[in-house]
């Protein structure tokens, strides 16, 4: 099959094994043409595609870009500060009035879980969803899976923690439902006041000893305590979410293996993850980032496909 089983990206749950594949082999032609010294393709040169940032973003927002600029598409781009939508424009009539420009796919982030699923109901183009509230974010868990193959291989019966707020992390929820799907285990470790109830029955084992998650890890996500999000204080003081759920050398000295370590970024140092351990060997932050760009362009590129077998 080369072709995915869906016609927007709004979320990992609805993709299938034969979607993530298909992604990941792209992605890797992709990977390949980004390195070479003419790093773009003409693949989208008829293809407008608009930038719809709602919320603050810096690495996906540039990465979407590249990801475009490089498969050569006309770019939009559009951030919610400065716009019509502080003088109460709807999201239906904004992305409307976009659309009247003949835009062809929308790539869009917004503070409320739901809204590409909304915008996709309303509208013709493709949607891609580049993070919505505390509901999905699939690009980055794509990424994330494709960077963790790269460096350990296969994820079946691997061992897979995301540590951290689990409960407002859209990349933990994308993150759960794509290493499911690609057979690894899961587990999320935090304090108890950042996991979200019942959330055994997505498949996942709780833990909120960061020493035993390490131990029993291939690998760990490390996720941002998400200030902006809370409204009360879910734990006593920064400093001892940070004695007890900091990636660091001491804790990484208790166990007797070798862990490797992920983030999504932005990284807060010293909250959830000392410098130390961000910059070293086992950390794959930055091929996390250069992966970004090729993972995105194997989206777009795989949906604008679709688009074209539409016409046909
Ligand atoms: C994440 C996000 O915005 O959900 N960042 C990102 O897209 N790289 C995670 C975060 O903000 O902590």
């Amino acid at each position: 099959m080369n072709r995915l089983s869906v016609d927007h990206l709004l979320g990992i749950k609805g993709l299938n094994n034969n979607d993530l594949e298909l992604i990941f082999d792209t992605a890797k032609k992709f990977k390949e043409v980004i390195n070479r010294p003419i790093k773009k393709v003409p693949s989208l040169r008829d293809i407008t595609i608009a930038n719809l940032f709602f919320e603050n973003s810096t690495r996906t927002k540039l990465s979407f870009e590249l990801a475009e600029k490089r498969l050569s598409a006309d770019v939009l781009n559009f951030s919610a500060s400065g716009s019509s939508i502080n003088k109460g424009e709807t999201l239906e009539d904004t992305v409307n009035n976009i659309l009247s420009m003949k835009v062809d796919i929308i790539v869009i982030r917004h503070p409320n879980s739901g809204a590409p699923f909304f915008l996709s109901k309303k509208i013709k183009s493709k949607i891609i969803n580049a993070g919505d509230g505390v509901h999905e974010h699939p690009t980055q868990a794509l990424l994330d899976c494709f960077s963790l193959i790269e460096k350990i291989g296969d994820l079946k019966g691997k061992n897979v923690a995301l540590v951290g707020d689990i409960l407002h992390s859209r990349v933990a929820l994308s993150n759960i439902y794509a290493l499911n799907l690609l057979g690894a285990k899961v587990m999320v470790c935090g304090p108890k006041s950042l996991i979200p109830k019942h959330i055994e029955s997505l498949g996942v084992v709780v833990e909120k000893d960061l020493i035993k998650a390490l131990r029993w890890s291939d690998a760990v996500n490390m996720l941002r305590v998400q200030n902006e999000r809370m409204n009360f204080n879910y734990f006593p003081t920064a400093r001892e979410y940070s004695q007890l759920y900091r990636l660091d050398r001491n804790k990484l000295n208790l166990i007797n293996k070798q862990v490797t370590v992920l983030h999504p970024g932005p990284i807060n140092r010293g909250v959830e993850i000392s410098s130390e351990i961000a910059d070293s060997k086992n950390a794959i932050i930055l091929d996390q980032v250069e992966n970004g760009v090729a993972v995105r362009m194997a989206i777009i590129y795989l949906l604008a496909s679709n688009m074209n077998n539409d016409l046909e």
